[in-house]
């Protein structure tokens, strides 16, 4: 199984979005499969310019040189995709949403029924392939997640792959801090892992290994009080500067 992954936060490994993501990730090496892994951060995509000449004038080729020259073979080659990002207002992080913008030169121009559906017809051939979201978010509630599983469930129809499943992690910030303390949230990296060795080894991941790596990490209103109390000893010292 080849698998192509993005993160696209701008804390690259050292965000939260990578907490959840690198076990996975190990998970997954540890079935076989062979990942490769990005950060948009580190990509040049610029926003598709809608100018269709990737349908019309030159099909199946982006009128713009740049880093999706290299990824979106790679992404068509992928048996699984996995598109981690932080929640920003509500929804995947910019740069991932210009990476997912900039795959419609590998769609035709014509209109087919996909069940039921109108869509437009791949030009490769048309193999399963799935997704995988990776995602966390600072705010303690899961409904956090719900525009952005929608949205990417609504991307894997429209350029026919299969969603497979998503690892979320609400009050994200809560787990690196945890994690230094020992002890605490060790169960939630350990079902992350697991997640990525049953993607590999069954296809799909087990609701009960993806509610862990969803599971409270606190109290609401403990981790409000504590994220209340951070942010105003951070102003306090900046001022103090
Ligand atoms: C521009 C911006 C928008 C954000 N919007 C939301 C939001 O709508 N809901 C939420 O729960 N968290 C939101 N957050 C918080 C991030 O999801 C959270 O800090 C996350 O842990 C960052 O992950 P990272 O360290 O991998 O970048 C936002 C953060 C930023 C910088």
């Amino acid at each position: 199984m080849k698998a192509l992954v993005v993160n696209s936060s701008p804390h690259m490994d050292k965000g939260n979005t990578a907490v959840i993501l690198n076990p996975f990730l190990d998970g997954m090496r540890e079935a076989g499969a062979e990942v490769e892994l990005f950060y948009t951060r580190k990509l040049k995509i610029n926003p598709c310019l809608g100018c269709f000449n990737c349908w019309l004038k030159t099909p199946g080729v982006c009128a713009q040189r740049d880093d999706m020259d290299m990824l979106r073979p790679k992404m068509e080659e992928a048996d699984v995709c996995v598109l981690a990002t932080p929640v920003y207002v509500d929804g995947m992080a910019g740069p991932l949403k210009n990476l997912i913008d900039r795959i419609i030169p590998s769609v035709q121009p014509f209109f087919e029924l996909r069940n039921g559906h109108i869509r437009h017809p791949g030009r490769g051939e048309n193999r399963p392939r799935k997704m995988v979201l990776v995602s966390n978010c600072g705010f303690w509630e899961m409904d956090n997640f719900d525009p952005l599983v929608v949205h990417v469930k609504a991307i894997c129809q429209n350029i026919n792959m299969e969603f497979a499943g998503a690892l979320l992690r609400p009050h994200g910030p809560a787990m690196k801090p945890m994690l230094e303390i020992g002890g605490l949230v060790e169960d939630v990296i350990e079902a992350a892992r697991e997640a990525g060795r049953q993607l590999v080894r069954d296809g799909r991941m087990s609701p009960d290994t993806l509610s862990t790596v969803s599971r409270e990490l606190m109290p609401m209103e403990d981790y409000f009080q504590t994220a209340n109390q951070n942010f105003q000893q951070q102003l306090d010292a900046i001022k103090a500067k």
